[in-house]
């Protein structure tokens, strides 16, 4: 892959930056800047270079038009004040207002482009639905960096195509994150474990189909436990449950037995009446769930339980809340496996907490980046990632793009 370093000099050069900006929002307030600090290292360091840095992103999933709710102008304000300089913002993505903001942007000068995704081309599913605004991008610029992580594993214009036609390097971002997710998948220091929680099974299956060849011990919580209880025949009450996993959730049970991976499930679970902050709840056994409550939370002893096994470990990595986090009564779970992450990685392990889900839940609870190893701004891609797939947005980097964009 090459880097910035291999694109030459890039004084005055007009540079298209893929980022992931896709921060959480509460109307027009941002509630985790994550990956705004974490994007803009990369571009403070083209702008010292003297480039005309033009960034493109997307928020949300707006549906292919303009949506005043996902716009990014927000977020070209925070960027400003995380960079300490100003930051135009074009009102379009490769309209008259792109284009003029372009044609003044100075040296060393920034620029972020409206939601990539008020255009239809950006996410359409075929090669031709996208090469017009695929093209339209690229013709903003002279040479492209892919730093956006955490939309790697999409195959959408500003990720995929935009390399297929111009000049490009991978981001440091995306190398830092290649960097450390690698060590993972290659030799990871052991004990491994792997701490998965969030509401879906279903979005983890791959994920988990791999590991029980890589890692050691396989901790699981959130939502998605339910569909482990329920396969080892425990009644989980009015718990999210995907009834539709559970014989493939045996599968996995089996082979982990026969392979020697442990999976560790909770001791009890915090149920509740009703998926509410203010909801009655109780700290019951995780044979005794009543069946008119809910789960929200791992209970006590599980918490206690999880830390130790994460104690010994030489490598983490944990995507995914263990309970209903953003209710206090159901946060304490997250907050101990935080904690108990913090402290493994104060032992000198490698630890990596992968997701926005994951990452928001850690800041929010207090926790500073540097209490863990690393923070990756991809979920879905740390993910896919991990289960040994190919992620387009990596693999076109590979490519020499000044040979293909004679044939795109
Ligand atoms: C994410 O939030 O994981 C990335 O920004 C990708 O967003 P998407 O899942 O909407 O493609």
């Amino acid at each position: 892959m090459k880097t910035i370093g291999d694109l030459g000099d890039l004084r005055g050069k007009r540079v298209l930056v893929r980022s992931d900006l896709n921060v959480p929002l509460d109307g027009t307030t941002i509630t985790d800047d994550g990956r705004i600090r974490a994007s803009a290292p990369t571009i403070r360091m083209l702008t010292e270079m003297g480039a005309r840095v033009i960034v493109c992103a997307h928020l949300g999933r707006p549906k292919g038009e303009p949506d005043a709710q996902y716009s990014l102008a927000p977020v070209a304000k925070r960027l400003g004040e995380v960079l300490g300089a100003p930051v135009t913002f074009a009102e379009d993505t490769v309209g008259p207002s792109a284009r003029s903001a372009v044609e003044h942007l100075k040296e060393g000068g920034v620029l972020l482009l409206e939601n990539l995704r008020f255009n239809p081309g950006e996410t359409a599913k075929t090669d031709e639905g996208r090469a017009e605004f695929a093209q339209a991008l690229a013709s903003l610029a002279d040479v492209f960096v892919s730093d956006g992580f955490g939309v790697v594993h999409r195959e959408q214009a500003s990720v995929y195509d935009v390399a297929r036609l111009l000049p490009h390097a991978t981001g440091g971002l995306v190398e830092a994150e290649v960097n450390v997710l690698r060590r993972l998948t290659r030799d990871p220091q052991r004990p491994y474990a792997v701490v998965l929680g969030g509401a879906k099974v279903s979005d983890k299956l791959g994920v988990i189909g791999n590991l029980l060849g890589t890692a050691d011990r396989l901790i699981v919580g959130g939502g998605m436990v339910f569909t482990f209880l329920a396969a080892k025949g425990l009644e989980v009450g009015k718990s999210l449950l995907e009834a539709d996993q559970i014989d493939t959730v045996k599968g996995y049970l089996e082979r982990a037995e026969k392979g020697g991976v442990e999976i560790v499930l909770p001791a009890d679970i915090v149920v509740a009446d009703a998926f509410s902050a203010d909801a009655a709840h109780d700290v019951v056994a995780v044979d005794a769930i009543p069946a008119d409550r809910m789960g929200l939370d791992i209970g006590p002893e599980s918490s206690r339980r999880f830390a130790e096994k994460l104690s010994d470990c030489r490598t983490v990595f944990w995507n995914g809340p263990m309970g209903a986090f953003e209710m206090a009564p159901f946060a304490a779970g997250t907050k101990a496996i935080a904690q108990a992450l913090a402290e493994v990685t104060r032992d000198g392990a490698l630890t990596v907490v992968g997701g926005g889900d994951s990452a928001a839940a850690v800041r929010q609870l207090g926790f500073a980046d540097t209490d863990f190893g690393h923070i990756s701004t991809g979920g879905g891609a740390s993910l896919e990632y991990l289960e040994g797939k190919e992620l387009p947005g990596l693999t076109v980097l590979d490519g020499d793009a000044d040979d293909r964009a004679g044939d795109a």
